[in-house]
């Protein structure tokens, strides 16, 4: 199962192909369109976001709203495009209007302008904006739906923005609870004091022509034991996550359980033991690994967090080069968000989203989503016996 995105940040649209779901698999257009907004909320964001709203067309791969087994192609339109016509054309004749020659620090401007050797930076710009993050939000949806035929379900939170963090004791909810608090808020934070404070910060940083980073911790439940395996780099669940997180613009960190903080704690303290329940069955009585051990879910929910930093684009911009002239400028700004740590959440939810699909059409392949159903309860019952020391096979 893959996906491959396509389009420019200003052009007609963006595009995606995606190959390799199952048949018969229920695809509403809605449901992607629900994530689609979301990615769009939130407090900090830019204008551009109240200029598209977001909807996608699914172009092939899906009949009366169920998958076929053949490639899907998804687009999503760019509204702004109309004011672009002339910067964004395919054939010319080339225009002056809007080139970007004084890289923005932090941003893809001048390490890909030194890569393609381009000298207007909106060649590299156009591609490297996280407009390209709509439509993996909407392929990485279909992944999602998958899970939901394996009871899974995939969240997120926001921790921190910028120095404003929600304290230690209030984090102690359940996840239902952190789920609940932080659809109430406008930044996803599940504490409503660090929410007003987080939103405080924000405007500050707007109004100084700053910009904000923050935390997220990402969980899914219910996942089954055995995704990933141990007996291939490339097989971890654990390096694949990272991996498509890092892949997100402005992720620059990853954290599996309790992560960094493990460092500094001895095994005891870290490792979660092994027992037995009243009814013999095997179970955790902590999870501070983060489901995942050996590169494998180990059957408790992922936990994940992941640090974003703060958006490039300065109102007030930092010192640059004007390629132009070779004098010392700030950098140019582009309409920008102040943050989008809300945002990338509900990109991170869909990528994990995604890879998780991934690993459940690795373990129960098969060509319809009827064929993978029938494999998952087959191995859910050898797991329910393994876990309860009933598994038959004779002791080598
Ligand atoms: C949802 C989302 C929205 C973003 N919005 C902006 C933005 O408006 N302006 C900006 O300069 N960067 C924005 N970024 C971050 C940049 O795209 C990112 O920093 C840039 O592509 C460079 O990649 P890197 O930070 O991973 O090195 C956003 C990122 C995400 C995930």
């Amino acid at each position: 199962m893959r996906y491959l995105t396509a389009g420019e940040s200003h052009g007609p649209c963006l595009t995606a192909m995606v190959e390799g779901l199952p048949s018969h698999m229920p695809v509403a257009v809605e449901d992607i369109n629900i994530q689609l907004a979301r990615r769009q909320e939130g407090y900090g964001r830019g204008e551009r976001m109240k200029i598209e709203k977001d909807e996608v067309k699914i172009l092939s791969g899906v009949r009366f709203s169920r998958t076929t087994g053949g490639p899907l192609t998804l687009q999503i339109l760019n509204k702004d495009f109309e004011s672009w016509k002339d910067v964004m054309s395919v054939q010319g004749p080339a225009v002056t209007r809007r080139r970007i020659h004084c890289p923005r620090p932090g941003h893809a401007d001048l390490a890909g302008g030194i890569k393609y050797l381009h000298r207007d930076l909106r060649d590299v710009l156009e591609r490297s904006s996280a407009r390209e993050t709509a439509i993996r939000v909407a392929s990485c949806t279909l992944g999602r739906m998958l899970l939901k035929h394996f009871g899974v379900h995939v969240f997120s939170y926001v921790l921190a923005i910028g120095s404003v963090k929600v304290p230690e004791e209030s984090r102690n909810l359940s996840y239902e609870d952190l789920e609940r608090e932080a659809a109430a808020s406008p930044v996803s934070c599940p504490h409503a004091e660090s929410s007003l404070a987080m939103i405080e910060e924000i405007e500050r940083a707007r109004q100084q022509g700053d910009s904000l980073g923050g935390i997220i911790e990402l969980v899914a439940l219910n996942l089954v034991p055995g995704l990933g395996s141990h007996v291939q780099w490339d097989r971890r669940l654990d390096g694949r996550l990272a991996r498509a997180l890092m892949s997100i613009q402005g992720i620059k960190g990853v954290e599996i359980g309790e992560g960094f903080a493990s460092a500094y704690k001895r095994g005891s303290q870290v490792h979660d033991p092994i027992c037995l329940d009243e009814k013999k069955k095997i179970y955790r009585s902590s999870n501070r690994a983060g489901g995942l051990e050996g590169g494998i879910t180990n059957g408790e929910p992922l936990v994940l967090r992941l640090a974003m930093k703060p958006i490039p684009t300065l109102t007030k911009p930092l010192p640059s080069v004007d390629l132009d002239t070779f004098s010392e400028r700030p950098a140019q700004a582009e309409r920008s968000d102040t943050c989008a740590v809300h945002a990338a959440a509900v990109v991170a939810e869909a990528v994990v989203a995604w890879e998780l699909a991934l690993a459940y059409r690795e373990k129960f392949s098969g060509d319809s989503l009827e064929e993978m159903i029938g494999a998952y309860k087959h191995y859910c019952c050898l797991v329910e016996d393994y876990l309860a020391g009933k598994w038959k096979r004779p002791m080598l």
